[in-house]
């Protein structure tokens, strides 16, 4: 009897150790950052277009992830938008150039 129990605590020692924890996969989660500027598109019309949007833009709604269309679906929105942000045709071009640096492709 006594030896058995010697036995199942030897085992159960040895099978605890056998048992290396797993390094914790730190989900080094690579960060899709957000480009800031383009071919087309350069770093200072990308924050003078982002400005725009966030004065104009988030009045009444959160500001739109420009990667939650492309750029053909984007006009349509944009369309839509001007009137009721109330921002001139040269406004909303910047804030189209911002957005395109970000927008899915085609
Ligand atoms: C006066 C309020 C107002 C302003 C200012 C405004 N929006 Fe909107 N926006 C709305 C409303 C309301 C909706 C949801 C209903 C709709 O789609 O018409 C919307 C929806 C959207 C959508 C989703 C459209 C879709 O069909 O999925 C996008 C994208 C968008 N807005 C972008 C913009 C951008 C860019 C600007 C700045 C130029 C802007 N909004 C300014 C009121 C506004």
């Amino acid at each position: 009897m006594k030896k058995s129990f010697i036995i199942l605590s030897i085992s159960l020692i040895a099978f605890a150790c056998s048992h290396k924890t797993t390094p914790a996969t730190t989900a080094v989660k690579e960060e899709v950052k957000n480009k800031e500027e383009s071919a087309t598109v350069s770093h200072e019309q990308f924050l003078e277009g982002k400005a725009l949007s966030l004065t104009y833009c988030t009045k009444c709604h959160a500001e739109k992830n420009p990667n939650r269309g492309n750029m053909a679906q984007w006009d349509k929105w944009l369309d839509k938008m001007a009137p009721k942000a109330k921002i001139s045709d040269e406004q909303k071009m910047k804030i189209r150039d911002y957005i395109s640096v970000n927008a899915k492709s085609m």
